[in-house]
């Protein structure tokens, strides 16, 4: 039987091998001061080379857009210099690698803030959450999230621009193409979800509103780097970091229909039954039917993340439900994890405590299969 997963497919001016993508994993180990990628960094990527398509963690496109410790931007000049040694090792391992541009928005503290100021979101309104930041002795440590200051309307603009050099930053230090993450209650979901943003300006209220930032971003980033290098991260009713939205088929239906505008690389969906890394068995069954309504209205290539393996990606690529399937901790755990899938080899296991932060120990040590 012909196996989908191991067809290739056309993604941009892109031809993947197959269709074994690996989804962006925070990390928390750039290089210090300055948030830069390492020569470790570059070969934990390397090693995860045979992915059909790489999406690096998420990565803040300024300052003001950080919100845990040791992740890195792509704003100094020092970190597009460093990510260029990461996309030349996965390119000379034949694979292609795709930047995620990140802004947190409340998600964050004053500690990375410029000037040591609050944290800014659609609305005052604070996150239901705590951060990650460093203390006095240099250790990393859970922070409480202050109340965010609400942006101005003339700030957004100024945003925009920063996704906008963050992109064109991405494509000077190599990289195939950029993600914008606009899910997991960062600052582009912040503003499309009702409970964080209450603003009465032209980014508040109704959905066109609330969808007005993400796709500013969007034309901002397309136009600088050419759509088909763009694509689009969303997790439509995700509930983590406190997102919720009254009419979400409507919001996530809007705004999936006004992307097709563009002829970007793809789409990217989190299944909504995640709530971060933690599968909600007890979901609500609207949840189901909005992947299917979004698959429907998006004219483009789709990929799907959240708790997949072999047999339920191969599934869900038979009932068309996705074109590509993302992997994030089988990925992070497995290097050679379209290799192990492709062969029905057993998988290492994730270690969850050498996730975020620390040294080469759980992240370029796992093993490939002999
Ligand atoms: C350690 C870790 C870090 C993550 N970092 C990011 C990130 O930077 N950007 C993002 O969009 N999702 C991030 N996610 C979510 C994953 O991309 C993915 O959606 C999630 O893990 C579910 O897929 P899985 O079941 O295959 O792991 C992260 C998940 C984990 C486990």
């Amino acid at each position: 039987m012909t196996r989908r997963l191991f067809q290739p497919i056309a993604l941009g001016p892109y031809t993947l091998a197959h269709r074994v993508a690996m989804a962006p994993l925070t990390r928390s180990r750039a290089g210090q001061p300055g948030d830069v990628p390492t020569a470790m960094n570059a070969e934990y990527y390397r090693q995860r080379a045979s992915a059909a398509l790489i999406i690096s963690e998420a990565t803040q496109i300024s300052r003001q857009g950080q919100g845990y410790a040791w992740t890195p931007g792509i704003y100094s000049e020092q970190q597009v210099q460093a990510w260029r040694e990461v996309s030349t090792a996965v390119h000379d391992a034949g694979g292609l690698i795709f930047l995620q541009l990140w802004h947190v928005g409340r998600v964050s503290h004053p500690s990375f803030q410029p000037d040591a100021g609050l944290p800014v979101a659609p609305s005052a309104l604070p996150v239901p959450g705590k951060t990650f930041i460093v203390d006095e002795n240099g250790n990393g440590v859970w922070g409480d999230v202050p109340v965010p200051r609400a942006l101005e309307t003339a700030e957004i603009a100024a945003i925009v621009e920063d996704y906008r050099k963050a992109a064109r930053n991405a494509l000077k230090a190599g990289m195939d193409g950029v993600e914008i993450h606009a899910g997991n209650g960062y600052l582009l979901d912040q503003f499309l979800n009702s409970n964080s943003n209450q603003r009465d300006d032209r980014y508040g209220g109704s959905v066109e509103n609330r969808a007005r930032f993400l796709l500013e971003v969007v034309a901002a980033v397309a136009d600088e780097v050419g759509a088909e290098r763009v694509g689009v991260r969303l997790t439509p009713m995700g509930r983590f970091m406190g997102m919720g939205d009254d009419t979400p088929q409507a919001t996530f239906g809007y705004l999936v229909a006004a992307l097709n505008q563009w002829n970007l690389a793809y789409l990217h969906l989190v299944e909504p039954a995640m709530v971060g890394t933690v599968k909600d068995e007890d979901f609500d069954p609207r949840w189901d039917a909005i992947i299917a309504q979004l698959r429907d209205t998006w004219n483009g290539v789709l990929i799907l993340a959240g708790g997949y393996d072999a047999e339920s990606a191969e599934q869900a690529l038979n009932a068309g439900r996705a074109d590509i399937i993302a992997f994030g901790r089988p990925f992070l755990a497995n290097p050679d994890l379209p290799r192990r899938l492709h062969d029905g080899l057993a998988l290492n296991t994730p270690d969850p405590t050498s996730f975020f932060g620390g040294d080469q120990r759980g992240y370029v040590d796992y093993p490939f299969h002999t």
